[in-house]
């Protein structure tokens, strides 16, 4: 019997399984080890892409069952494997942390020490316990400096947070350039991150540091309330960015 936890829902599935995997990789493009934990819809919409463009690529699961390996294949097209989460993370350099915000912090806590490895935040805490509107926001909080203080070492990236798991899943369903904002401390981190959201079909900008994080995650906000007051409307974020005649910045960011 299949159950809701052992795989994807058959509408994830479904939609998963629609959209092509995207691979616009260059020939000499590094080839990264990935750990994706979760083999939810996140996971699974962009994992496909990043499989594709021939990366090593694990899934880690709480329960790395066959049934999930097989389901995997089915989406993918090929084997990949499903462990642990901490055998996942072990060869790993870049991990992408596609599980609910409430169960980051355990989760991280059982993969041990990630230092120097390069932590992909995708999480959006609940936007209100009860669904209700307005959505609440803390300006001086965001999830991914608090998945920082959790990792301490890793290399946090927030990104991924503003986009619909079955755009992710096939790009082509934003009808035009989709836009995923990134921001973190580290430099390298967010340009391999950023490569690999290319690969996916969609566009980087990179917002600067991880403070960032705080407007990043107010964005999934503003997707939330727009389908909120517009229920048969939706929007994909599309920053047009251009060269800077406006003159220079006037503020810096501080903590
Ligand atoms: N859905 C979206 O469109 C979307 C878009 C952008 C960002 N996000 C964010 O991305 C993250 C993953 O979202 P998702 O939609 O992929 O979620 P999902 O479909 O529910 O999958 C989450 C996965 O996390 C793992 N997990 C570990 N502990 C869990 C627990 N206690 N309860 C449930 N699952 C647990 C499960 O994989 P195993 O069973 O294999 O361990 C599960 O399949 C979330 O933080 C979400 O806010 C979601």
């Amino acid at each position: 019997m299949t159950t809701r936890r052992s795989v994807i829902t058959a509408a994830a599935a479904s939609a998963l399984t629609g959209g092509e995997a995207t691979a616009q990789t260059a020939k000499d493009d590094p080839k990264e080890t990935i750990a994706i934990l979760g083999t939810g819809r996140v996971g699974n919409g962009i994992g496909r892409h990043w499989v594709a463009a021939g990366h090593t690529v694990t899934f880690g699961s709480r329960t790395p069952t066959t049934e999930k390996a097989e389901e995997l294949a089915r989406i993918f097209g090929r084997k990949v494997p499903v462990t642990g989460l901490k055998e996942a993370v072990a060869a790993a350099a870049i991990i992408l942390l596609a599980v609910p915000y409430r169960v980051a912090r355990e989760t991280l806590a059982s993969l041990g020490d990630l230092t120097g490895k390069i932590l992909i935040d995708p999480t959006n805490a609940p936007a209100s316990p009860n669904n209700s509107y307005p959505l609440p926001y803390n300006p001086t909080w965001s999830a991914a400096e608090e998945i920082q203080s959790w990792a301490p070492g890793s290399k946090v990236v927030k990104a991924l947070n503003h986009i619909n798991y079955m755009v992710m899943a096939n790009p082509k369903m934003g009808q035009g350039p989709v836009t995923i904002t990134i921001c973190g401390d580290d430099a390298d981190a967010k340009a391999r991150v950023a490569r690999l959201i290319t690969q996916s079909g969609l566009e980087a900008v990179d917002v600067g540091p991880l403070i960032g994080a705080r407007l990043i995650e107010a964005l999934a906000k503003l997707f939330s309330a727009y389908r909120y007051t517009h229920p048969d409307m939706t929007f994909e974020v599309h920053l047009r960015t251009r060269p800077n005649d406006l003159g220079p910045v006037q503020t810096r960011p501080s903590r």
